[in-house]
């Protein structure tokens, strides 16, 4: 409740385009020291060497893909919203390629990001 009303008084005393979002957890390998706003993309440690799907690799993709690649967007015929879309997507194209050449459509992703993803791929690409 007390957290509410300070962020509804900090979102009334400046437009929503000055609150830079990123990650705000200085434990994660992707913090941003300039974020006020978290993003709810913060990758932690076990992401590099264990990474699950719904703490590493959903993010990623929620943040860099969906927007096109869901109802609307310019991708829609290839949903990558949830597990069961994701890993249709990872079961019928070699998404491990695609992420180091073509995807995003707009720019690729930053190594780290691409890692986790492989990672979680040659893992099994469980839902974990
Ligand atoms: C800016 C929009 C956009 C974003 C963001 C985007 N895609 Fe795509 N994607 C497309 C479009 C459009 C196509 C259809 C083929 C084309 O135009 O190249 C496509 C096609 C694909 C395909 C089908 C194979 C192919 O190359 O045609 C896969 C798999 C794919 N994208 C994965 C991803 C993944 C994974 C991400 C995030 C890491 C992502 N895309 C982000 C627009 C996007």
């Amino acid at each position: 409740m007390r957290y509410n009303l300070l962020l509804s008084i900090i979102l009334s005393g400046c437009t929503y385009n000055e609150l830079i979002t990123g990650c705000t957890n200085p434990l994660a390998i992707n913090y941003s020291a300039d974020a006020i706003v978290d993003d709810g993309n913060c990758l932690l440690d076990e992401c590099i060497s264990t990474p699950s799907f719904v703490d590493c690799v959903k993010p990623i993709i929620d943040n860099n893909c969906v927007s096109c690649h869901s109802y609307g967007g310019e991708a829609a015929f290839l949903d990558l919203i949830d597990y069961n879309s994701i890993n249709y997507a990872v079961n019928n194209y070699d998404i491990i390629v695609i992420i180091n050449t073509t995807m995003p459509k707009v720019a690729l992703m930053p190594e780290n990001n691409i890692n986790i993803i492989e990672k979680w791929i040659n893992d099994g690409a469980q839902n974990n």
